[in-house]
C-alpha cells in the first residue's frame, strides 16, 4: 500500500453530504471522486453547467453515489445563497464544505488592471467568504455541525510576486480560517485548510505556466521528494480532514508539498547543488581527509 491508493476505511463518509465549489475540474473533482467512494452524497458547484453535469454523470457511474450538479458563481451571494437553499432542499442537511473554488493568473503586478486584480480577490477571498458565511449561518441557525476545508496554497504565508491578487486573497483565506476555528468551534464547526504544492491539473497549469513556460519551468525540480503531487494523496488528506476522524484538528493548515516551500526558503538550501568532490576539498583545506 502507498500513497496512490485509498487511506481511509469504506464508509468513512458515510450518511455525509458535502458541497464542493469548483467541483467539476481539477482537484476538486479528484477530491469529490475519494469522497463519494467512502459513502459521501456531494454537491458539485461552478460557473459551467455543462462540465458539472459530465463530471456529475462520470462520477456516478463510477462509485453508484449521488451527485448533484448546480451553478454558482461564488463571487454572486444570491446565486450563493440560491445554491444553498437547493442544496437543503436535496439533502436536508450539509455536513462538510469544500472551498476549492479559485481563480489564478500570472502577471507582473505592474501590467494588472484594477478589474484583472479584483477578479482574483473576489473570486478566491469574497467567493470563500461568501459561501462560508452562508453555510456557517445556517448550520448556527439550524443547530447543526459543521466541517469547512479550505484550499489555499503555501504562498498564503509567504507571499509570491506575478500571482499577487491570488497570494493576497488565499492569505485572507487562511486568516479566515483560523479566525474562525476559534469563534465558530463553540457550534460545533471546525475550520481548516490544506495547501498544496504543485499538483497539476489543465486549469493551474494553462494559466500558471502557460505557452512555453511548461518547458521553461519543471515544477518537480522545486520540491525536494523529486516530484509533483498525486491527487489521491491530496484526496486522502482533505477525506480525513472533512471527516470526523479529524474531530480534534481545527484552525489548522496542512501543507502537502513534499517540502518544496520550505526548499525555497531555507538559507543555505541552494547548497545543494555543491558536488561532492567540491566538499571533499573543502574538508581536505580544513586539515581534514575526504
Ligand atoms: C492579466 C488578465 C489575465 C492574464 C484575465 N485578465 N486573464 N490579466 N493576465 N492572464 C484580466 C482581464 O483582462 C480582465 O481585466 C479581468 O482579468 C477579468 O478577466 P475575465 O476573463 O473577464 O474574467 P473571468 O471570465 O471572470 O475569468 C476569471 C479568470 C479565469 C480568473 C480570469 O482565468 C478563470 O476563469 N479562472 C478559473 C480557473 C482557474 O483560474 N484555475 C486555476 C486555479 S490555480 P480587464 O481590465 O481587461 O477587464 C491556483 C493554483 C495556486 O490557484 C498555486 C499553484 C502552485
Ligand atoms: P481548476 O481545475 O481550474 O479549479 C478551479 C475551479 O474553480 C474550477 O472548477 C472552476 O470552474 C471554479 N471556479 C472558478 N471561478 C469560479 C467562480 N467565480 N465561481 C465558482 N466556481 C469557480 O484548478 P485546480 O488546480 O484544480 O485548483 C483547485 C484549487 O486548488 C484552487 O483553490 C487552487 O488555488 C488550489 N491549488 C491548486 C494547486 C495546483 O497545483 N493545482 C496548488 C495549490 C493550490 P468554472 O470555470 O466552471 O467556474
Amino acid at each position: 500500500m502507498n500513497y496512490t491508493e485509498g487511506m481511509l476505511r469504506e464508509g468513512s463518509l458515510k450518511g455525509k453530504n458535502i458541497l464542493i465549489t469548483g467541483g467539476g475540474t481539477g482537484l476538486g473533482r479528484a477530491m469529490g471522486e475519494y469522497f463519494l467512494e467512502l459513502g459521501a452524497n456531494l454537491i458539485i458547484t461552478s460557473r459551467k453547467l455543462e462540465v458539472l453535469e459530465q463530471t456529475a454523470q462520470e462520477m456516478m457511474n463510477n462509485t453508484g453515489g449521488k451527485v448533484i450538479p448546480l451553478v454558482c458563481d461564488v463571487r454572486d451571494m444570491a446565486q450563493v445563497e440560491a445554491m444553498w437553499a437547493q442544496c437543503i432542499a436535496t439533502f436536508g442537511q450539509i455536513h462538510g464544505v469544500l472551498n476549492n473554488a479559485a481563480g489564478n493568473f500570472i502577471s507582473p503586478t505592474e501590467r494588472l488592471s484594477a478589474n484583472a486584480f479584483n477578479t482574483v480577490l473576489d473570486i478566491v477571498l469574497k467567493g470563500t467568504s461568501q459561501v462560508t458565511l452562508t453555510a456557517g449561518k445556517h448550520w448556527i441557525a439550524a443547530k447543526q455541525p459543521g466541517v469547512f476545508l479550505n484550499i489555499v496554497t503555501t504562498y498564503a504565508w509567504t507571499g509570491s510576486g506575478y500571482v499577487v491578487p491570488s497570494a493576497a486573497a488565499k492569505a485572507g483565506v487562511l486568516a479566515m480560517t483560523r479566525s474562525l476555528a476559534v469563534e465558530w468551534a463553540k457550534y460545533g464547526i471546525r475550520s481548516n485548510a490544506i495547501a498544496p504544492g504543485p499538483f497539476p491539473t489543465e486549469g493551474a497549469w494553462s494559466r500558471l505556466l502557460p505557452g512555453e513556460l511548461v518547458k521553461k519551468f519543471d515544477p518537480a525540480k522545486k520540491v525536494p521528494v523529486g516530484r509533483v503531487g498525486v491527487y489521491q494523496e491530496l484526496a486522502n488528506l482533505a477525506a480525513y480532514l472533512i471527516s470526523d476522524f479529524s474531530a480534534y484538528i481545527n484552525g489548522d493548515v496542512i501543507t502537502i508539498d513534499g517540502g518544496e516551500w520550505l526548499k525555497g526558503a531555507g538559507e543555505f538550501n541552494n547548497l545543494e547543488m555543491v558536488p561532492q568532490e567540491m566538499w571533499d576539498m573543502m574538508e581536505a583545506s580544513r586539515g581534514k581527509k575526504p
